[in-house]
């Protein structure tokens, strides 16, 4: 079974069961400033998770373009990708547990046609501490299930993941794992949730492949085991607990389901070969690679290669046809690493071109580009198909320029062993790859110091991590002039808010656009109109009071002791840009925190003077988004 048939079939099974399927949404995500990527089916959804009803019904169907930028150094193995289709049907406060896995048990033996023999299950243990209850109940529905089958289905205890190494199979077919495993949330398990975030136990599937177990993972083999034997197929989270402010769980007003499969991985286990890369939308791009280089996917020596060039010129495809460009930040800098990336193990199997018609990359996205404009209409046009082309070839020469450069500076300093610092330079300064630096190193027996290297990119990375985290957590539209100053609207908002109703409001989402801002802050209640008027009283007031708006760059724990608002769910680096407003006569060179009205955490942009907003604020609506989360939208009416 083709990918593309794979997928139809999966939208088919859930559209005659009442889902309607929705397209995708954007690998760049557009109202969530969390995150550089769609890496999830679930984030798009993330509002109607918590509650607001979506306007195609409660049942929906989609394959959502997901892409993982913290698998890039895993793609290698014969599963790990950075882009992937994640499969997914909804319940929004619908359909529950036993619906669910029955219908998925049924699509994975009746449709896809897998034997139920090589199917195993894990279902959430419960936690104690948070008093979450153990979810038996999907156990018993996978126990039936498999009694229909013939299977006499045993359950087993397992515990962590050391404890699956330890304890192993026990002729189980229903293991229970603890949170780690077996829970979901963007932010992981129950203590690392914050207020205001959904989550609930999940119940994985996972295919056996019947390989022998390989001890050097472990002891004993079992379901989440990464020897190769056992491959997870999907995942069915039952959506329907909210994380408190006081660190209890309370049910979400509506019990969802978010379930996530991948697309490829059942493809793989559809065609009883553990490698994902042999499914045909690899297939192809591996053979023509095979093709350019004469060399093959069989021998060890270049397989990893080729799996990294099938990986990183499928997701390029996918993310220039969302419209993200090479650059060197941000997302950007993702692309333009995959394209690199791909390149240089293009290099290796011995191919390169010098004009684009003979380019192998041009050529791998092009199939790419056949592959899936069906399934993603942006793909299809004539403009997408050169856009997406003339990207890649511009990059690959560009690339090409630069390794030039590079090898004449390593020439230089490969006289002798090579330190960490000349081998960042060499990286940092003309994008020469490490492992470029440490093959050719190789070769002429030199070493190179890769634990240096490692702690400096390390530095470097978390600087830029944050970067963007303070870019996008700003959830800003675009940086013109009216989404600016909304910008700092919504920090005097933010101040004037704990002012009117207590410091313990704080920020939760925030999405601003040129015509208004829009904010979300933890509060229990629904403000009274006196409030809001005393809200807007007091951002009009600073307004007035023409305060300058200060940027400054602090270490951490200094910016955190004066009180800074952080942003939520962030981690920080260890040097942090801050946006004071106030006092009068602040300035850059003396920021006067002390006296400023407000402080946080923030990568701008920003107006210079509140001056500058040159208008009356104005609160248009306040309602309610989740329990314990509130929403306001404000606008400024010019004067
Ligand atoms: N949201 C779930 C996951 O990503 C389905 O695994």
């Amino acid at each position: 079974m083709n990918i593309n048939d794979l997928r139809s079939k999966f939208i088919a099974f859930y559209t005659e069961r009442g889902h309607t399927h929705i397209p995708s949404a954007s690998l760049v995500p557009q109202n969530d400033p969390t995150t550089l990527f769609t890496g999830s089916g679930m984030q798009p959804l993330v509002p109607y998770l918590l509650g607001e009803s979506h306007p195609k019904g409660n049942r929906l169907v989609n394959s959502q373009k997901s892409f993982r930028a913290e698998d890039i150094e895993e793609v290698g193995d014969n599963r790990h990708t950075t882009f992937f289709e994640m499969l997914g049907n909804w319940s929004l406060g619908d359909y529950f547990k036993k619906e669910q896995l029955p219908w998925f048990f049924e699509f994975l033996t009746e449709i896809v046609g897998l034997d139920p023999t090589r199917l195993y299950v894990t279902v959430f243990i419960g936690d104690e501490k948070n008093n979450i209850p153990r979810d038996a109940e999907s156990a018993g529905i996978w126990k039936e299930l498999f009694d229909k089958k013939g299977i006499d289905a045993q359950e087993v205890l397992i515990g962590s993941e050391a404890d699956g190494y330890a304890k192993g199979m026990q002729g189980g077919r229903i293991f229970y794992y603890e949170a780690k495993k077996n829970w979901w949330s963007r932010a992981g398990v129950p203590e690392k949730m914050p207020p205001g975030e959904p989550g609930g136990p999940d119940s994985e599937v996972f295919y056996d492949f019947g390989l022998p177990h390989d001890p050097r993972f472990g002891d004993e083999c079992h379901p989440n085991c990464d020897c190769g034997r056992f491959m997870e197929i999907g995942n069915s989270v039952f959506m329907q607990y909210l994380k408190q402010s006081d660190g209890s769980f309370a049910l979400l007003p509506k019990q969802n389901v978010d379930f996530g499969g991948g697309l490829e991985r059942i493809a793989a286990a559809a065609a009883g070969d553990s490698d994902v890369f042999k499914t045909d939308v690899f297939w192809d791009v591996i053979l023509l690679a095979e093709e350019f280089s004469g060399k093959k996917y069989e021998n060890d020596a270049y397989r990893r290669s080729f799996r990294i060039v099938a990986d990183h010129m499928r997701a390029a495809t996918m993310m220039l046809g969302d419209g993200v460009r090479p650059s060197n930040t941000e997302r950007g800098y993702i692309l333009r690493r995959l394209i690199r990336r791909a390149s240089q193990h293009a290099q290796k199997l011995g191919i390169a071109a010098d004009k684009q018609e003979d380019s192998m990359l041009v050529r791998a996205a092009i199939l790419v580009i056949e592959k899936y404009k069906r399934a993603y209409p942006e793909l299809a046009t004539e403009e997408a198909y050169e856009e997406i082309t003339k990207e890649i070839w511009k990059e690959e020469v560009q690339f090409a320029r630069t390794l030039n450069h590079g090898m004449r500076e390593f020439e230089k300093i490969a006289s002798s062993n090579i330190s960490g610092e000349d081998a960042y330079m060499l990286f940092t300064t003309y994008g020469f790859p490490f492992e470029m630096t440490e093959e050719l190193a190789k070769e002429r027996g030199i070493t190179v110091d890769r634990d240096g290297f490692k702690e400096l990119m390390k530095k470097h990375s978390d600087l830029s991590r944050a970067g963007a985290e303070q870019k996008f957590k700003g959830g800003l539209a675009d940086t013109s002039e009216k989404t600016t100053r909304l910008h700092t609207a919504h920090h005097l908002l933010l101040k004037a808010l704990q002012q009117v109703l207590g410091p313990s409001v704080k920020q939760r989402g925030s999405n601003i656009t040129q015509e208004r801002l829009r904010i979300d802050f933890s509060y229990g209640q629904k403000m009274t109109p006196d409030q809001i008027a005393e809200a807007e009283r007091i951002v009009n007031e600073k307004i007035a009071e023409a305060l300058p708006v200060i940027r400054s760059t602090l270490p951490k724990e200094e910016a955190e002791k004066l009180g800074a608002e952080h942003e939520f769910g962030a981690k920080y680096p260890d040097m942090v840009s801050v946006y004071s407003i106030g006092p009068k006569n602040a300035t850059s060179a003396d920021a006067r925190f002390d006296e400023a009205f407000s402080i946080e955490f923030c990568g701008g942009p920003h107006v210079e003077n509140t001056a500058d907003l040159a208008g009356t604020f104005k609160i248009q609506k306040e309602e309610a988004v989740a329990s314990g989360i509130r929403r306001i939208k404000a606008i400024i009416v010019e004067r």
